[in-house]
């Protein structure tokens, strides 16, 4: 029988809905389950919201609905639910028509905006993954822009925890990632650092925040003071000072230069997180509008003010007293770098990074004072540690401790959080920014004192002149077999060599970036290795389709190697939520077995 009304679908007859109880509608659309129930008469999506079994096979009692396979209860009449990692299942109208049930066979938000909005405030505010999910598909499927949903996420974490955290970090690694990932892969990005956000909110105190000071310093009080207010670990006081540049106006490069310099009281403070945090900070903050910056910038000072420095270890003093190294040096950046202004523009970037790699910590020093002497600017001395940190990386010897990666992670996300600020800070007045240079010298050290790593090196493969004829050709069959070493433990040297592979033959180095990014995204990643692929593909378009770019991804391509496979858990709650949004029945079988 035709439908009076297309948008509904004839369920039966009330007295057939009476004799069974329950009725499911099938065709075109979703299934959907139709209750009788003490006189009234209800309809739902006959997909459980928790993971798409038939609501059919649940049970009711006293107006809830108990879902057969995980026991997710719901309210008959809204079809909320009272278990918040199940969400809530959509429900259909009803309508009576001579004898018969007709119900709405269209699901759907009056504003789906709006709506996946809220759900995703509901997600974070709980850590529910599913619902996260979910959210973050729906939103997107409703045209909301990326920056928004990463604006929505980022925001609640700077309100709901106490300080810049992890999850804030992998958040801001991924959004910055979105360019170069493929659509789909978008989704599981935003998903990642939206998961992520909510877990290291879980259970934790909100923010208290601040106010800026009446008055309206000059930005070299307000510098003076955040180095002062560090070194004395004045948490307060250091905020309520970054409230008062923000308050005032200060650039972003008045403001990096005076949290850089502040940040450099202390060499290499917590193993270079908290540089790499505060720099971050700054780039959620180019995603999601510089207008959120005193919401955001004074979460990165409890970290900064509370940091352990390398001063205090004695790696950094014995045999030789690396911190007095660096603080000599930093005492002659003025006149280096007056000596420097007239000089013709620098470009040594690959033979300065040869020679940080050095093993003698002041011939480094030495190295960068020429380079500087030679008119190398403080974002040129941070390109060349990048790429000497990456190529750390990349030679990293495989008879090492799996932990030992960290270390020679650690240096390079440190570098190109160092090389990242003082672009940003750029090259005016810079005079008064030589205190912000120290994070260059601090990270030449950390570099230096990593060089055990690289014994013996491990060999870079394209480097001499070797064709990797035993390896796939056609460029989609190189990525599918680098994907497909990702797949087994230990490929450390196989995914090198096949990225190698990939270069030396021409082909798209971004169809390799967008495959080592679905290699990691399809995992459940740790924070280096999301911060590793960032840093990564932010340093190789410093370089492009070169050597050092190469080099640059081959130690992106061994670091992820050597974390994984892993159990993929989060990929099989995105793969849940998109089946569930797109409408697909994801248990049909259960329903008829
Ligand atoms: S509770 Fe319904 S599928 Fe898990």
């Amino acid at each position: 029988m035709d439908a009076p009304n297309k948008e509904f679908a004839l369920a039966g007859s009330l007295g057939e809905l009476k004799a069974k109880g329950r009725l499911v509608v099938h065709g075109a659309h979703r299934p959907i389950l139709v209750i009788y129930d003490r006189g009234r008469i209800f309809a739902f999506d006959n997909r459980c919201p928790h993971m798409g079994f038939p609501l059919e096979r649940g049970s009711v009692e006293d107006g809830i609905l108990t879902c057969h396979w995980h026991h997710a209860r719901f309210d008959l009449e809204s079809g909320c639910t009272f278990d918040l990692w199940a969400d809530d299942v959509p429900i259909c109208p009803v309508e009576m028509r001579n004898g018969e049930v007709w119900v709405k066979t269209t699901f759907g938000h009056a504003d789906p905006a709006a709506h996946w909005h809220q759900r995703l405030a509901d997600g974070l505010a709980h850590d529910l993954g599913l619902v996260i999910a979910k959210s973050v598909h729906g939103q997107l499927a409703a045209d909301v822009p990326r920056a928004d949903i990463v604006r929505q996420v980022a925001l609640f974490g700077a309100q709901n925890r106490d300080g810049w955290g992890v999850g804030l970090t992998i958040l801001t690694a991924l959004a910055n990632l979105l360019p170069v990932v493929p659509e789909e892969e978008a989704y599981l990005a935003l998903f990642h650092g939206a998961r992520h956000v909510a877990a290291d909110c879980d259970g934790q105190a909100p923010r208290r925040e601040r106010a800026p000071l009446g008055s309206r310093p000059e930005p070299a009080a307000i510098k003076r003071w955040l180095r002062r207010w560090t070194s004395v670990r004045h948490r307060e006081a250091a905020e309520r000072t970054l409230l008062t540049a923000i308050a005032a106006g200060a650039s972003q490069g008045v403001l990096a230069d005076a949290l850089l310099a502040a940040e450099t009281e202390r060499a290499f403070a917590d193993t270079g997180h908290s540089l790499d945090f505060i720099n971050k900070a700054f780039e959620c903050l180019d995603l999601i509008g510089w207008q959120h910056a005193p919401a955001l910038l004074p979460t990165v000072v409890g970290q900064m003010v509370a940091a352990r420095g390398a001063e205090e270890s004695t790696a950094w003093r014995q045999p030789v007293d690396l911190v007095a190294l660096c603080d000599e040096a930093t005492s002659q950046l003025p006149e280096l770098f007056a000596a420097g202004s007239g000089a013709h523009s620098w470009s040594d970037h690959a033979a300065l990074a040869s020679e940080l790699l050095g093993d003698d910590p002041a011939g480094i020093v030495d190295a960068l004072k020429s380079a500087i002497r030679a008119g190398a600017a403080p974002a040129d001395l941070g390109r060349s540690l990048a790429y000497a940190a990456a190529l750390r990386v990349a030679r990293f010897g495989n008879a090492n401790e799996h932990a030992d990666w960290e270390t020679a992670h650690h240096v390079f996300t440190y570098a190109n959080a160092v090389h990242q600020m003082l672009k940003r800070i750029g090259t005016a007045k810079i005079d008064g920014y030589v205190a912000s240079v120290r994070s260059v010298l601090h990270g030449a050290m950390a570099l230096y004192l990593a060089r055990y790593l690289n014994v013996p090196p491990a060999r870079i493969p394209g480097d001499v002149d070797e064709r990797l004829d035993d390896l796939p050709a056609d460029a989609q069959t190189i990525r599918a077999a680098l994907l497909d070493a990702f797949d087994r433990q230990r490929q450390v040297d196989l995914a090198a060599r096949l990225v190698a592979r990939h270069f030396m033959l021409g082909h798209s180095s971004q169809a390799l970036i967008a495959t080592l990014a679905y290699a990691l995204l399809r995992e459940d990643a740790g924070f280096h290795a999301y911060q590793m692929l960032e840093a990564g593909v932010r340093q190789f378009t410093e370089w492009g389709d070169t050597d050092e770019g190469r080099h640059i991804l081959i130690a992106v391509a061994r670091y992820l190697a050597a974390h994984s496979p892993t159990e993929r858990a989060a990929l099989q709650t995105a793969d849940i939520a998109r089946r569930l949004m797109r409408g697909g029945e994801l248990h049909h079988e259960a329903a008829t077995s």
